[in-house]
This record gives C-alpha cells, sequence and structure tokens, in this order.
C-alpha cells in the first residue's frame, strides 16, 4: 500500500526544481511544429491546496514556491515558472500550488498529448477528477508508471519528453529508474527523458546519479540543488537533483543563470549550493 501523498510537500524546493526544468522541455519541444507527447509515469493528483489540508501540516511550499511567491528580481525562466503558479492563484495570496500533469498542460500545444500514471487509488481520482474536461488531449491512467512507459515507447510522433517522479518511498524505485531508463533509451533512444531524485543521506540516492552518467544517452544535463546541509541524524531531504536525458541545448544556460539565484533564495544554511554538469552530444 501506498502512503506517500505529494499534498504533504508540493511547492516545497524539490517542487520547484522539477517543475522549472518541465516547463523549460515542454517550451523547448514546441518550437518545432510536429506534435510530441508528454508521459508523466508518477503524476499524483495534478494540484494542491496550500491552506488547507495536506499542505498545512508541513508548509514545506513556505521554503519553496512561498520564497519566490514576493520577488521582483526573478530571472526569467523562474518568472515564467512563477507565472504559472499565479494561475491557480486568483487573488495575490498563495493559496494553492499546481503539480506536474498541469506545468505540462500549459506549457504545450493543442496538438500536443499528455499521458498520466498514478497509482494512489485516492489520488489517481483526484487526477480524473482535474483532467476531466480535457477531452482527448490528456488520458489519465491508475496504473504503474513504469509499464506505461514501457507500453508507449517508441511513440508514433517520435517526439516524447518523459518525467519520471516516483516518491522513492519504496526503495526499489533506485533499481526501477535506472532499467526503466536503460530500457526507454532502448526502445526510443531519441526521446527527452528527466528523472527526479531526492538527495538524502542513502547510499543508492547519492549513487544514483553516477549510474545514470553510464547509460548510453547521447547526451545529459544533471542539476542539483542543496538547501541545506544533511541532518545529523540522517534523517530528510536535503536537496534534490534532476538527470536528464538528451536535454535541450539551452538548458545549461538557463539553469547556470537560475541555481545561483535558487541557492541564495532557497537556501537554508552554509551547506546550500548547486551541482551543474552535462555531457554535450
Ligand atoms: C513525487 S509524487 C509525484 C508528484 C508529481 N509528479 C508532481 O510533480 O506534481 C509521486 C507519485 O507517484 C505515485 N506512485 C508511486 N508509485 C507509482 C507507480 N509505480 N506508478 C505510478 N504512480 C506511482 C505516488 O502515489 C505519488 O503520487
Amino acid at each position: 500500500m501506498l502512503s506517500y501523498r505529494h499534498a504533504f510537500h508540493a511547492g516545497n524546493h524539490a517542487d520547484v526544481l522539477k517543475h522549472l526544468i518541465l516547463v523549460q522541455l515542454t517550451r523547448y519541444l514546441g518550437q518545432k511544429d510536429k506534435p510530441f507527447l508528454v508521459i508523466d509515469t508518477h503524476a499524483g493528483a495534478g494540484a494542491y491546496s496550500l491552506d488547507s489540508g495536506y499542505a498545512v501540516k508541513l508548509a514545506e511550499y513556505k521554503e519553496g514556491i512561498g520564497r519566490l511567491w514576493g520577488r521582483n528580481d526573478l530571472p526569467a525562466a523562474l518568472a515564467e515558472y512563477v507565472d504559472l503558479v499565479r494561475r491557480l492563484n486568483t487573488d495575490r495570496r498563495l493559496q494553492a500550488y499546481p503539480g506536474s500533469p498541469y506545468f505540462a498542460l500549459w506549457t504545450m500545444r493543442e496538438q500536443d498529448r499528455l499521458r498520466l500514471f498514478e497509482l494512489h487509488s485516492k489520488d489517481a481520482r483526484l487526477l480524473q477528477e482535474n483532467f476531466q474536461d480535457s477531452g482527448k488531449q490528456v488520458i489519465v491512467e491508475p496504473t504503474d508508471g513504469f509499464a506505461g512507459l514501457k507500453a508507449l515507447l517508441p511513440p508514433p510522433s517520435r517526439r516524447a519528453l518523459v518525467l519520471i517522479d516516483p516518491s522513492y518511498e519504496d526503495k526499489q524505485d533506485y533499481e526501477r529508474v535506472f532499467h526503466s531508463l536503460k530500457e526507454a533509451l532502448t526502445r526510443f533512444p531519441g526521446g527527452t527523458y528527466a528523472l527526479w531524485y531526492p538527495q538524502l543521506t542513502r547510499l543508492d540516492a547519492h549513487e544514483l546519479p553516477q549510474r545514470l552518467k553510464r547509460l548510453p544517452a547521447k547526451s545529459w544535463l544533471h542539476v542539483a540543488l542543496r538547501v541545506s546541509e544533511p541532518s545529523k541524524d540522517g534523517f530528510g531531504m536535503h536537496g534534490s537533483g534532476m538527470f536528464v536525458l538528451n536535454p535541450p541545448w539551452t538548458l545549461h544556460a538557463t539553469l547556470a543563470e537560475v541555481m545561483p539565484y535558487l541557492v541564495q533564495v532557497l537556501g537554508l544554511d552554509a551547506g546550500a549550493g548547486f551541482t551543474l554538469e552535462q555531457q554535450e552530444g
């Protein structure tokens, strides 16, 4: 039984990094006319209230989107991301936060398609409700995203972005994401794949980006945002990263501008910092 609910964490520093990059990836794909497919293998509920229910408990958003909300000095890519969050917030107060499915949908064109997978029954139901009016453009599947991904590759349009964003609640996820990406590259080497991972004191979390660098992708980009020193008791997440296989060539320059800003604004102590590295094709 899955117990992870993304609502507890919505809008935290990890969501900021992940959704900022997701927007950059869909925008880039949209520069060519040919339609593309976005596959979100771990979609969550789609949208989250920040002033009621789960999010209030931990209020992680206060150290994520909350710190960007009132700023008027945002780098362009961050400003675009924050503007998208405004779509769920009609007045100036930050009350709700969109999940990855909305960031994808709002930055796609009519001809593009979105496939969403969510295994938790309650979140899958919420996701279906959120997207019930999206017609043919969005398909929600309350099933395993790893299996779903396999079945969808290669896509007929030969253009696709895959977001893999597990909670890593199940420790098998470290192996599953690796093998899933390996197989996806065999089925569809030209896809863009974006994997989110947590920075924890666990060895498998630490090793994951190094393992991903050895996958047979033409190019990759790795970015990580550390907001604090790892905790002394070894619990908790001190940062997170995104590993992108076949990234747009523009992404590195965008992140080189944004990451120092994020460290400055989201950093909690002297351990804050970022990693940005790539291998070009
Ligand atoms: C980190 S959350 C996703 C957040 C979402 N991508 C976003 O950015 O708004 C991970 C989600 O994956 C779901 N999940 C866990 N295992 C899954 C699986 N094998 N297939 C599909 N969804 C899964 C969890 O229920 C949880 O809602």
